[in-house]
Parts: structure tokens; C-alpha cells; sequence
């Protein structure tokens, strides 16, 4: 070979060499970036602190022992329980039951109660936890694997004790490998009723669930028929355990929105011929009055409940042509929350890249650009005003989920709520829409703050709400069982 030919040939290899690795390198950085490492603990690890507002610092709790421990964040221990459960959960056939059945039974209790379950678990090998879902519990309450305790394993147990200090409708479901043990059924609803409820009103409780493909109410395909006579007040708990949001309506009567997510609405007007959208994991509760030929209550079209008749004589009802827009349902009027000064603001923007998610490549979501676990984790301090910024460009809709708070809706893509109050746990955030939102800090811990399309949170749309003087002992991913997504 010619000496020249020698040295384009070197050069054409050095080239080729320096290009590969020009590509190789910055893929194999962010594959390593991307790893949740084996001892990834929460309050340590990978977040980016995005400061906020005055009080925004980077946060570096690995040496600082002195603030509370999430484990002692809980309910008072001298407090004898006012209602006590059992729940034990079970896996057969990849479904999973509460007490034998799904959804699990329903608790019951009165505000001002202090509940207490014990959970056990006696053959799920991934282990299992409870979340109350909408009820702002003590932290260590919460029942988050890898974050709030660790997963229960097959033959252990786990006592929750929380107050239940609003009425309201909530649900609980599992936090460990959740996108699976919810969808195959490990939940159940929990009702909390005011001291006097009125004995005339017919209270009734629905889930939604679709089991694989087949949409249940309450586990049941297809129509349900309720006897109630005519006249008869009817208050109707619907909760959405799905991934995605499923629209309700009422045929043969006008109904109201009494209730979203627990907190009922200031003056909510009866509408005839409109649909209530129900966000993944939300609920609303429907006030309406049972008339002579019956009312019927559609769920996404292929569940029906029929109260006292069926006013569409079996055959599945019209779908409404419009929603009800909870921004301008109802009666404004105080909030107690004054957010025009909020002592810490944040953007929470969801979108969507190619990258790596714990070494696994893929189009993952991501919270203001970056994936998990690179992404931020939002320091409050007790008693800070939080506003968020939340803004969605990526191309799907994202049923928001903030643990261990209420939050308030001031805007929707600028537009100011203008109705009564709406305070959310749950929020669908739909692609191209943006919501400012506010809340008080005023529940220390570390909360998780992710897409109730669990799905969604298993592919990275997740971080936490973390109290400045709060340190967690817990830790996901890794050598640990806790995978709580
Ligand atoms: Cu209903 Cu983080 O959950
Ligand atoms: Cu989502």
C-alpha cells in the first residue's frame, strides 16, 4: 500500500473512531445519569432543588439529622380508634383483592374520627401499601412505598391511623408497583359523612374501574338498577380509579355538582343536558332528586346506574354534547387562601423526550425538561403560600396528583376561576393547556406530586412536594422492594 493511501486509511480510521465515540460518550453519560442508584434516597439524590422564591435553596440533606423524620410525621398514639378495619389483600390469577373482593369494602366513618386499618398482606411477593387518596393524612400516613415506609411484604402487615377531619369522598389504593396492583384491583372507596347526615337522602357510593378491557361499576358490567321512589333526594359518589377520565351524566332529572375531590362547591346551579368529566383518580359527588319515571346515571357509555326506573327505557343514553366547566360552576365566595403573595412559585412543565429512564432508553415524560430522577424536587417551608405553574405540552392529557394537599384552581390558560371555589387533589391537565394553581404548606413531609395515569408515573411523571425541615429515611429502586409507581 501506498504511504499516502496508509494515511487516508489511518485518518478515514481516526475519523470514524473519534465520530463513534463523539455519539457513544455523551449516550453513555446520560444512560449513567439516568441510573436510580442502589442506595437512591429521596431527600438525598438526583433532584434538582428549583429554589422558587426567596426562600429556594439547593437542598443537601445527607448530613442534616436535624430536622423531623418522615416516620415520626404521625397521627397522636394515646387516641383509641373510632373505626377500625382489617384489610387484607391478596393476589390470585394477576388480580388482586381487598378482603376477598375488588373493589374492597367500603369505609365508613364520621369527621373528626381517627381510623385505623391494618393492612395485611398475605401473598403479594412485591410487597403492597394503602394511600389515602384526597385525605391529607400525616406523612409517615401516607402510605407511599420508598418514600413514606417501606413495602409490605407477603405475611407482614403495616397500621395505618389518620383523622378523618373533612367529610368528603376518597378512595385508598395500592402505592407499590401501583400501575399494576390498581388496575388489577387493589382499592376500595372511603366515605367520611358529617356528624348529622340526613336519613332521607339515598347515599350511594360507585366505582369506576376497568378491569383489563371491561368497564365495572362497583365490579358489575353494564346497568345497575337502584329501587328509590319518586322524590327521594339522591346524593351519588362517583370515584374515578381508572388511568384516564370518564365523563357522567344524568338522564330524566337535573342534577348538580355537589362535590369534587371531598370539598363540596359553594352554590352549584342544577344543569340538564350536560356531562360531568371525572378526573383519573378524582371525584365528584351529584346531587339530584329521584322523578316519577326514574333517572338514569351514564359512566363513559358502557355503565349505567338506574334509579327507580330506567327514563331511557334500556337503551343506553345520548351522550351530552357539552361539559360542565367547574372554572365558572358555582357561587364564588371565601377561600382563606390568599395566593395574590405566594411566598414560593414554581413551573411544573410536562412534556415529552427521547432519553433514559433508569438506563432504559426510550420517549419518556419529562417535568420542566427533565427525566426522572433528574428532575426537581419542589422545598416549601410550613406555612408558605405555594403557587403552581403547570403547563402541558406533551401531547397527551395528565391527570394531576398532589399528595397530602388541597389545591386551590385560580386560572386555566389565563382565564381566572370565577365560580365556587375549586379545590382539587386531582387535576386533568389537558395537552396545550396550562392551570395556575395554590395551596398552604401546612402538612410537613414529602409528598408525591404525579400523573394518576399510572402508567404515566411509571414512565417518569413523577416528583415530591418536600418540607425544608423534613428528612426521609426511606429509599426506592435499587436493591430495595420499593417501587411505588
Ligand atoms: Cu392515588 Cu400517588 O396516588
Ligand atoms: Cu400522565
Amino acid at each position: 500500500m501506498a504511504p499516502s493511501a496508509l494515511r487516508s486509511g489511518r485518518l478515514r480510521l481516526l475519523v470514524a473512531t473519534v465520530a463513534t465515540l463523539a455519539v457513544a460518550v455523551p449516550i453513555a453519560w446520560m444512560w449513567e445519569n439516568s441510573l436510580v442508584p442502589d442506595t437512591y434516597d429521596m431527600a438525598t439524590m438526583g433532584y434538582h432543588d428549583y429554589g422558587g422564591g426567596p426562600h429556594g435553596h439547593r437542598h443537601d440533606h445527607q448530613h442534616d439529622h436535624a430536622g423531623t423524620a418522615v416516620a415520626d410525621l404521625v397521627e397522636e398514639s394515646g387516641r383509641p380508634a373510632d373505626v377500625s378495619v382489617t384489610l387484607t389483600v391478596r393476589r390470585q390469577d394477576g388480580r388482586y383483592t381487598v378482603n376477598g373482593t375488588s373493589p374492597g369494602p367500603t369505609i365508613r366513618a364520621t369527621v373528626g374520627d381517627l381510623v385505623q386499618v391494618r393492612l395485611v398482606n398475605e401473598n403479594i411477593g412485591d410487597g403492597t401499601t394503602l394511600h389515602w387518596h384526597g385525605v391529607d393524612v400525616p406523612n409517615a400516613m401516607d402510605g407511599v412505598a420508598g418514600v413514606t415506609q417501606d413495602a409490605v411484604m407477603p405475611g407482614d402487615d403495616f397500621v395505618y391511623r389518620f383523622v378523618v377531619d373533612r367529610i368528603g369522598t376518597y378512595w385508598y389504593h395500592s402505592h407499590q408497583v401501583s400501575h399494576e396492583q390498581v388496575r388489577n384491583g387493589l382499592f376500595g372507596a372511603l366515605v367520611v359523612d358529617p356528624e348529622d347526615p340526613d336519613p332521607a337522602v339515598l347515599d350511594r357510593t360507585v366505582l369506576l374501574h376497568e378491569y383489563g378491557t371491561r368497564a365495572t361499576l362497583d365490579g358489575r358490567p353494564g346497568t345497575t338498577a337502584v329501587d328509590a321512589l319518586p322524590g327521594r333526594p339522591v346524593r351519588l359518589r362517583v370515584v374515578n380509579t381508572d388511568n384516564v377520565a370518564q365523563t357522567v351524566w344524568v338522564t330524566g332529572a337535573a342534577y348538580e355538582v355537589r362535590a369534587v375531590d371531598g370539598t363540596d362547591l359553594n352554590g352549584p346551579e342544577p344543569v340538564t343536558g350536560k356531562g360531568i368529566e371525572v378526573t383519573a383518580g378524582g371525584r365528584v359527588d351529584l346531587g339530584f332528586v329521584v322523578p316519577p319515571g326514574g333517572a338514569r346515571v351514564d359512566f363513559g357509555g358502557t355503565t349505567a346506574l338506574t334509579l327507580g326506573g330506567d327514563p331511557s327505557g334500556g337503551r343506553e343514553a345520548e351522550p351530552p354534547g357539552e361539559l360542565i366547566d367547574l372554572l365558572d360552576y358555582g357561587e364564588p365566595t371565601g377561600t382563606g387562601l390568599d395566593a395574590g403573595h405566594p411566598d414560593r412559585e414554581f413551573d411544573y412543565r410536562i412534556g415529552r423526550r427521547l432519553g433514559f429512564l433508569d438506563g432504559r432508553p426510550g420517549r419518556w415524560w419529562t417535568i420542566n425538561g427533565h427525566i426522572f430522577p433528574n428532575v426537581p424536587m419542589y422545598m416549601v417551608g410550613e406555612g408558605d403560600v405555594v403557587v403552581f405553574h403547570i403547563d402541558n405540552g406533551s401531547g397527551e392529557p395528565h391527570p394531576m396528583h398532589l399528595h397530602g394537599h388541597h389545591v386551590l384552581v385560580l386560572s386555566r390558560n389565563g382565564e381566572p376561576a370565577t365560580g365556587s371555589p375549586w379545590w382539587v387533589d386531582s387535576l386533568d391537565v389537558a395537552t396545550g393547556d396550562s392551570y395556575d394553581i395554590a395551596f398552604v404548606a401546612d402538612n410537613p413531609g414529602l409528598w408525591m406530586d404525579h400523573c394518576h395515569n399510572l402508567p404515566h408515573a411509571a414512565e417518569g411523571l413523577v416528583t415530591h412536594l418536600m418540607y425544608t425541615d423534613v428528612t426521609s429515611s426511606f429509599s426506592i429502586g435499587g436493591r430495595t422492594d420499593n417501587h411505588p409507581e
